[in-house]
C-alpha cells in the first residue's frame, strides 16, 4: 500500500452552467457506483460565455452535493484526458439524455480513451430529466419562466438572486 486512496475514482466533467437536476441525478447514482466522484467544471466552456463564473458554478454544485460524502467538486482547464490521468481516476462518467448525445459523446469517449486510456461509462438519463439542458434552463429563466423543478435548490437561490429583467424586443 501506498497510502494513496483506492477504488474507483470517476470524474463527471461539464460546463454545469448551471448545474441541473438532471445533472444531480447523475452524481447521485454514480456516487452509488463508484468510490469516489469528483465534478470536474471546465475552466472555459468551449461553447459560450458562461452565465456563471467558475466559482460560483462550483459552489452551487458544493452545496447541492453536500450529502453525498463520497463526492467532491473541483475544476480543470485544457484536456480532460489529462486531468483524468494527473488524478488517477479510473472512469469519466457522463449522462445521455438524447440519441444525438450519444452521438457526439461516443466520438468523445474513443477520444479521451485514446488519450488518457480511461473509459468513459455513460448513464442514460432519468426520463424526468431527459429535455433538461442548461441552455433550456438559461433560455427560461432569462424570458422570466419558472425554472424551480429543474435546478437544485441551492442553484434556484443563486438564479433567483441573479434574474435580469429580459430585453424588449426588437421591432
Ligand atoms: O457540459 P458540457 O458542455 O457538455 O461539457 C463538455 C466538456 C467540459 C466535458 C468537454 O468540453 C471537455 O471535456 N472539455 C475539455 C477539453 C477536452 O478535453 N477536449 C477534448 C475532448 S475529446
Amino acid at each position: 500500500m501506498n497510502g494513496q486512496p483506492t477504488g474507483h475514482c470517476a470524474i463527471y466533467p461539464g460546463s454545469f452552467d448551471p448545474f441541473t437536476k438532471g445533472h444531480l441525478d447523475v452524481v447521485e447514482r454514480a456516487a452509488a457506483i463508484f468510490d469516489r466522484v469528483v465534478v470536474a467544471v471546465v475552466v472555459n466552456p468551449q461553447k459560450r460565455d458562461p452565465l456563471f463564473a467558475l466559482g460560483e458554478r462550483e459552489q452551487m454544485i458544493r452545496d447541492a452535493v453536500a450529502h453525498l460524502p463520497n463526492v467532491t467538486v473541483d475544476h480543470f482547464r485544457g484536456l480532460l484526458a489529462e486531468y483524468v490521468n494527473a488524478h488517477d481516476a479510473t472512469v469519466i462518467v457522463k449522462g445521455l439524455r438524447v440519441v444525438s448525445d450519444f452521438e457526439s459523446e461516443m466520438s468523445t469517449a474513443l477520444m479521451n480513451r485514446s488519450l488518457s486510456k480511461v473509459d468513459t461509462v455513460f448513464l442514460p438519463s432519468d426520463p424526468r430529466w431527459s429535455f433538461v439542458s442548461s441552455t433550456l434552463v438559461k433560455e427560461v429563466f432569462n424570458l422570466g419562466g419558472d425554472i424551480a423543478d429543474f435546478v437544485p435548490p441551492a442553484v434556484l437561490r443563486v438564479m433567483s438572486a441573479k434574474r435580469s429583467t429580459p430585453r424588449p424586443a426588437k421591432r
